[in-house]
């Protein structure tokens, strides 16, 4: 195998891949949530989805511009790429066009990006293990069933003790050991409880398997409707929750779902910086200024109190 990926770049973006050979397990989700979180965030945000087939992550993103054509409203849209997989006759040469398509989409993103984000497949290929060769922050989202915890670890099934490595963990620890020998970066890898239920079957399993792997394991979101329903309008529940984004009223659920897609993006502790902050918040100030009727008595308090300033002379 090919591993000479464009890795650590100085300057270069922080990387988040969305990991797990399991399908269904929410990485696509995770990845437009977690993108649009960013660019809230006032973050340059560029995505790439390493899913050529499905190119779910794609379909999303164009759903969001279509949606915010049809309603005549302002969603931010990341950068995109979508990188295909080659289908030639050898191995060699398959993987030789993988690593350039790859190293070309991460090139001509990574000059103007604070964050890349990148949804991967659920099938062992040559390009996710690439990308799990450059992620800074692995996320592995995991439904609450013991079936689906097997990509991390296998249990006992009376003590529901950890007894073995999973397939997806054992490629995860290959990757951060590469990684380490090639630059000395350390990813950090999060697993997340995705579509869990009150009881969270798998948590003390989830626990245990984290202290062996080194991953942080954090609670996620719950099963609701509403990820479902809004992926086919590009929405996310980050979105503002009113009738003009929605086209409907939103919902309780619709708000628990923001709440807790709100703290998770919070617990992963990603790289924000306080300039960007304020520049989101700058932004967001500006937004809802600009549809207020301006105030003549702020407007002359402003002026008292901020003078302009002297022209400089040349
Ligand atoms: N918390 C959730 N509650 C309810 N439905 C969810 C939740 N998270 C994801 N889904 C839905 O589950 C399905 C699978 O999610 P998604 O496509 O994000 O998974 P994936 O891991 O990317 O799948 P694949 O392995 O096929 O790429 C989608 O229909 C999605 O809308
Ligand atoms: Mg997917």
């Amino acid at each position: 195998m090919l591993y000479t990926a464009p890795i650590a770049v100085p300057g270069a973006p922080h990387v988040i891949v969305i990991g797990n050979e399991k399908g269904g397990s929410g990485k696509t989700t995770i990845a437009m949530h977690l993108a649009v979180a960013l660019l809230k965030q006032g973050q340059r945000v560029g995505t790439i989805d390493l899913d050529s087939n499905q190119r779910a992550l794609t379909r999303y993103i164009e759903n969001r511009r279509i949606w915010a054509n049809h309603r005549r409203i302002k969603l931010e849209i990341p950068l995109h790429r979508c990188v295909r997989r080659a289908e030639g006759a050898k191995l060699d040469d398959n993987e030789a066009a993988e690593l350039a398509a790859f190293g070309e989409a991460v090139t001509s993103l990574k000059g103007s990006l604070d964050f890349l984000v990148i949804d991967t497949p659920s099938t062992d290929t040559y390009l996710m293990r690439l990308a799990h060769l450059v992620a800074d922050t692995l996320l592995t989202p995991v439904t609450d069933s013991f079936l689906d915890l097997g990509t991390l670890a296998s249990t006992d099934p009376i003590t529901h003790e950890v007894t073995g490595t999973g397939h997806y963990a054992e490629l995860v620890c290959d990757a951060r050991r590469r990684r380490l020998q090639f630059d000395r970066s350390h990813t950090d890898w999060v697993v997340i409880h995705n579509r869990s239920s009150a009881r969270r079957l798998v948590r003390r399993s989830l626990a245990e398997a984290g202290t062996r792997l080194a991953f942080r394991h954090l609670g996620g979101c719950s099963e609701r409707n509403v990820y479902r329903q809004f992926s086919a309008s590009g929405l996310t529940v980050l979105d503002a929750l009113d009738e003009a984004i929605l086209g409907e009223r939103p919902d309780r659920s619709h708000r628990l779902a923001q709440q807790e897609m709100s703290r998770l993006i919070e617990l992963l502790r990603l790289p924000i910086s306080e300039r960007a902050r304020r520049r989101a918040a700058a932004r967001a100030e500006w937004f809802v200024s600009a549809h207020t009727p301006l105030d003549t008595g702020d407007l002359l308090a402003d002026e008292i109190a901020d003078p302009p300033e002297p022209a400089h002379s040349p």
